[in-house]
């Protein structure tokens, strides 16, 4: 693969942990791999892609960063962290409404400049925003919803090397999918490095027919840019939405039980709206025999975890954690 600029904001690799209560419960090997210690202001899947994106944005001679998201958007609060660190000013430009907790505070706390926008005008908004930058004397460099376009994919070709490198090589790894560039990146890693198991999207909002070709289509475009091109169909791509249905970032009853399974039988914390998600969808796939006994299954953790402490998650959370299980 074609060694592209890269900045150093990640602590890696990331570590890849067994999870041995939850697996003899399950009946399978599990695993994860915990892109949640990314380390740069509590972390997340985020980071990788600006190490690559952000490059770009210096060989630019940006001065401001600009991006979008939701209200609890952790790739808003990591390129407000990377920001930060490489002395550049950060514009985030947030979706309606602000409930200030959570990834909303840390964005505070790490000096962006944040400004409102409805949904449906995020990327007009977006535009609007870097041209007043512009007009305002400072260069911009605006960094695509999610970190997903094909250099900011990129950076999960390197991560599946990454874990290769580790010496594991699982029968499928498992995640939460949304703007698919993170998929985007393990599948073209996956084709250039000949690795063989599933990857496996589990989608936190958008439909399966949706994303595949988006994600074929990304993944095309990153391993070109890795310098081997290749085609990826949407059949080459596995996306599970059957649990997308409540909608983006509700909290439903399957996401608790997940994140207090997972506190209780390992110690080891997911997020309400992606990795919680994500778990629930495993957790009930493996109870309808998805995954065979002698099978190594990796669960890649993507972060996500200030989100627990956005105000009505911590709430629900709370009110859960004395009387569900
Ligand atoms: C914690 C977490 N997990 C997973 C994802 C999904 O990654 P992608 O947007 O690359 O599909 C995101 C995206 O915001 C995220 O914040």
């Amino acid at each position: 693969m074609n060694t592209l600029p890269r900045l150093s904001l990640a602590a890696l690799p990331t570590p890849v942990q067994p999870l041995p209560r939850l697996s003899a419960e399950l009946g399978f090997r599990l695993l994860v791999k915990r892109d949640d210690l990314t380390g740069l202001a509590f972390g997340g899947n985020k980071t990788r892609k600006l190490e690559l994106l952000l490059a770009e944005a210096q060989a630019q001679e940006a001065e401001v960063v600009l991006t979008t998201g939701a209200a609890q958007s952790n790739h808003c609060r990591q390129t407000a962290a990377a920001a930060a660190r490489l002395g550049l000013a950060c514009h985030l430009v947030l979706m309606e409404p602000p409930k200030p907790s959570g990834n909303l505070l840390l964005d505070g706390l790490l000096g962006a400049h944040v400004t409102w926008t409805p949904r449906t005008r995020r990327d007009e908004a977006l535009q609007e925003a870097a041209e007043a930058e512009r007009a305002a004397g400072r260069r911009p460099y605006v960094v695509p919803y999610g970190g997903s376009n094909a250099l900011g994919a990129a950076a999960y070709a390197y991560a599946l090397e990454e874990l290769l490198a580790q010496g594991f090589t699982p029968d499928a790894i498992v995640f939460a999918t949304s703007s698919g560039g993170t998929q985007a990146g393990l599948v073209a890693g996956a084709r250039l490095l000949g690795f063989r198991g599933r990857i496996l999207g589990i989608s936190v909002d958008e439909p399966a027919d949706v994303l595949r070709p988006r994600v074929a289509a990304l993944a095309g475009e990153t391993a070109a840019l890795l310098g081997k091109p290749a085609d990826f169909r949407p059949e080459d791509v596995v996306v599970e939405d059957a649990y997308a249905a409540p909608g983006y970032g509700v909290l439903t009853e399957a996401e608790i039980r997940a994140i207090l399974r997972l506190a209780r039988a390992e110690g080891l914390l997911v997020d309400p709206v992606y990795t919680g998600r994500a778990m629930a969808g495993l957790l009930d796939l493996a109870s309808q025999g998805y995954f065979a006994r002698d099978e190594t299954v990796l669960f890649w953790h993507t972060g996500g975890t200030p989100a627990l402490f956005a105000a009505d998650y911590a709430e629900a959370l709370q009110g859960a954690a004395s009387d569900i299980i």
